[in-house]
């Protein structure tokens, strides 16, 4: 036990973690990569304590790989993750449609997660009047577009706010497929780098209608990995002979009309629409996503997503939406949110894609 209790003091104090993960792979070539996260988990519980609190928040910087660089980190992220864990129980013991979880955003405090992830709010009054036309077709009852094959794999946006981008290249992702029977992934960079004359921000903010005009008068999206994403401002550099798909034009949802979206969604294809994200949001882990306190106001929203499809869980009517922040988010890097209220301003900023095939 003293010899434990010795080494674990070593671990930390001497050391330390950053040294724990790099100087052990020149000085030590044999230590497997496990011994260095078990070495990690330890170094946790020797400043923290072997509290219940203190093993699940080792093993939860495990899992995620979590990187911290000092004591007072590992303090300061303890008490955020202290925090969710706290905000996740009181949450699910409400007996909600929905359920919170502990997932790799759980040490970042809201004000860091919101600078980080999150676009300044949008206006956007473009869509108060929209031009999709309602027609007789019968919608089906529950759609999912993934079961058609059409929707690409769930990616990262990282420390970004071009949740904007994301959206926008998921739903002409979707569209090149569903048009052409070939997958293809398209650039989220060159909408970050090159869509600012369009009331776009890059990393600060923009909104799919906006982008989808840009790539209409402005020669099309090269694909990605012509134009690869690096999560970051950077110059433009479009290559018009690497592009994926050209846009002839986007049709707007009319500002809060869920009918509307619904027939979008469930006879045309997958649409890009925005909501507004509050703190509880980024812990989503299963059900229908629902909350008395977002708003629904063109100005509220400040995270763009894509709709791919609706249902009903539990008698709670939902739209099932797909998400940017990795596929280990949510469910698989999905989520719903509840359906026939306007929850969130899920239907208050939407828009999708006419593309040239
Ligand atoms: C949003 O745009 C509309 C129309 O362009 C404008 O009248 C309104 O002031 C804007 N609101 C904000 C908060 O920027
Ligand atoms: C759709 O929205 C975009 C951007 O907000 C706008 O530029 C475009 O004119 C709108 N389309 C129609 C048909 O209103």
């Amino acid at each position: 036990m003293a010899r434990l209790v010795i080494f674990l003091l070593l671990t930390v104090f001497s050391i330390s973690l950053a040294a724990a993960r790099t100087d052990f792979d020149e000085s030590n070539p044999i230590r497997s990569v496990t011994d260095r996260i078990d070495s990690l988990e330890s170094s946790l519980l020797a400043v923290l304590g072997r509290t219940r609190e203190a093993l699940h928040f080792a093993r939860f910087a495990k899992r995620y790989g979590k990187r911290y660089e000092s004591v007072e980190e590992i303090k300061l992220r303890f008490g955020i993750f202290a925090e969710s864990l706290e905000l996740i129980r009181s949450t699910n013991k409400k007996g909600l449609s929905y359920k919170l979880g502990i997932n790799r955003f759980a040490d970042l405090s809201w004000e860091e997660f919101r600078g980080s992830r999150l676009g300044a709010p949008q206006n956007c009054s473009a869509t108060l009047k929209g031009n999709h036309r309602l027609t007789d077709t019968v919608l089906p009852v529950t759609k999912d577009w993934r079961e058609d094959g059409i929707i690409s794999q769930v990616k990262d946006q990282r420390h970004c706010g071009s949740c904007w981008t994301f959206s926008t290249t998921g739903a002409l992702e979707a569209a090149y497929t569903q048009a052409t029977g070939k997958p293809i992934l398209l650039s989220e960079q060159q909408l970050v780098d090159c869509a600012y004359g369009y009331n776009n921000f890059g990393c600060n903010g923009g909104l799919p209608s906006q982008a989808f005009q840009y790539i209409k008068y402005n020669g099309g999206l090269d694909t990605e990995e012509s134009y690869p994403y690096t999560g970051v401002n950077g110059i433009c550099s479009f290559k018009p002979e690497t592009v994926g798909v050209k846009v002839l034009d986007s049709v707007n949802i009319t500002m809060g009309a869920e009918d509307e979206l619904k027939h979008a969604v469930g006879v045309v294809r997958p649409v890009s629409v925005a909501f507004q994200v509050i703190k509880e949001f980024r812990l989503y882990k299963a059900g229908v996503f629902s909350s008395e306190t977002c708003g629904n106001a063109p100005t509220d929203v400040n995270h763009a997503v894509l709709a791919v499809g609706y249902g009903v869980e539990n008698g709670v009517p939902y739209w099932l939406i797909k998400n940017s922040w990795g596929a280990d988010w949510g469910l698989d890097g999905y989520f719903k949110m509840e359906l026939g209220k306007n929850m969130c301003g899920v239907a208050t900023c939407s828009s999708y894609p006419i593309i040239a095939a």
